[in-house]
């Protein structure tokens, strides 16, 4: 009998950035997110999970490269706690159950996207990885209990549970039992809506996030104002604005956000520039947008958000996505098609 299973999980971008934890082992954030999950098409881990008595340990390779499982690091954490939900929930409660959460699991995940170049890759990672050992071990379980285990994989990847709109309710218990990612709306809501994605560089990026937002907790003052006074305003105007499907609100908070979260990478001691001239000048051509947009009907038409990376995800609605794409292909000149220095991953739409 062969014990295996395979899934797939989309990036997620978040509009309301997590940057810093109150809790480093557990990953417990020091603010609440939201983000969009892209569809499964364009930029998704896939990940296979088989449980064997003859294997000698629990492998796992990243686009076909072992990486080394080493206890208590993140992947050896969400294997024990899924293998122990295996037991609590299925072995312990049906003897006749195989004793899955006693073999050694190989496990091999593929990105179609380059690994760690702030496209959220660890997001999707651990979403599909948790997804796949869920299925393997046939988990009675929601897909926010499920993000309990993603989010101590990554924090991001909890969110990657869901597909639309999705937040990450920070949660107060220590435990970290109510830090989990709840639907705000799901994908069929608001279909209209489009994430480009601008790959301004594929290269592996400078500072991790991981490292880089606890910096941020250790020396920035304007991530404290940020945290009390600025994200919860923010998560309520930007759930309101998916309930209304107000394109506009919804702009003006993810450029804000987007901002701010760079705003407090600068105001980190030493600072941290995730961005480059060429993801600056797409800011301007995005605000020149807006700007004529707005004097013609009041309204902005696209709004652009940067993760731990120079590459811009500009999100917009169906109607607008030909003009933007014309309108950067025209001011940034591709070279080999779509490829060094800016490569368009053109028009995924919201998963
Ligand atoms: C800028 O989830 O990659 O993309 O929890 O340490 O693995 P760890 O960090 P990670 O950080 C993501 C940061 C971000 C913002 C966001 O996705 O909310």
């Amino acid at each position: 009998m062969v014990y295996q299973a395979t899934a797939s999980a989309p990036v997620n971008i978040a509009c309301i950035k997590y940057w810093g934890k109150r809790d480093t082992k557990l990953i417990l954030p020091t603010n609440s997110s939201l983000s969009v999950t892209l569809s499964q098409d364009h930029l998704r881990s896939t990940t296979t999970s088989r449980a064997d008595p003859s294997f000698s340990k629990d492998r796992l390779w990243l686009n076909g490269k072992e990486e080394e499982i080493v206890a208590p690091g993140r992947l050896a954490t969400c294997i024990a706690e899924l293998k122990k939900l295996r037991k609590e929930l299925v072995e312990d409660k049906d003897a006749s159950a195989p004793k899955l959460s006693t073999f050694p699991v190989h496990i091999a995940s593929f990105n179609n996207f380059p690994t760690a170049a702030g496209l959220a890759s660890s997001a999707s990672g651990f979403a599909a990885l948790v997804s796949s050992l869920a299925a393997l071990y046939a988990l009675p379980c929601s897909p926010s209990t499920l993000s309990l285990i993603a989010r101590q994989g990554s924090g991001s990847a909890c969110r990657s549970l869901f597909g639309g709109y999705v937040a990450w309710e920070q949660g107060v218990l220590d435990d970290g039992s109510d830090s989990l990612a709840v639907e705000v709306a799901p994908r069929s809501h608001w279909p209209e809506m489009h994430a480009l994605i601008c790959v301004v560089s594929d290269d592996k990026k400078g500072t991790s996030s991981t490292s880089g937002m606890q910096r941020t907790v250790q020396t920035s003052e304007l991530l404290q104002h940020r945290i009390k006074h600025v994200v919860p305003k923010r998560m309520k105007e930007i759930e309101a604005a998916i309930k209304a499907k107000d394109f506009d609100a919804f702009a003006k908070v993810t450029m804000a956000d987007s901002n701010q979260f760079h705003a407090v990478a600068l105001d980190t001691e030493p600072p941290i520039f995730y961005m480059n001239d060429v993801s600056r000048s797409i800011i301007a051509l995005i605000v020149e947008y807006n700007r004529v947009a707005i004097e013609k009907t009041g309204k902005r038409k696209a709004a652009y958000t940067y993760d731990a990376g120079p590459n811009a995800v500009i999100y917009t609605l169906q109607e607008n996505v030909k003009e933007i794409v014309e309108l950067i292909v025209k001011y940034f000149p591709q070279k080999d098609g779509f490829k060094d220095p800016f490569q368009l991953f053109a028009g995924g739409s919201v998963g």
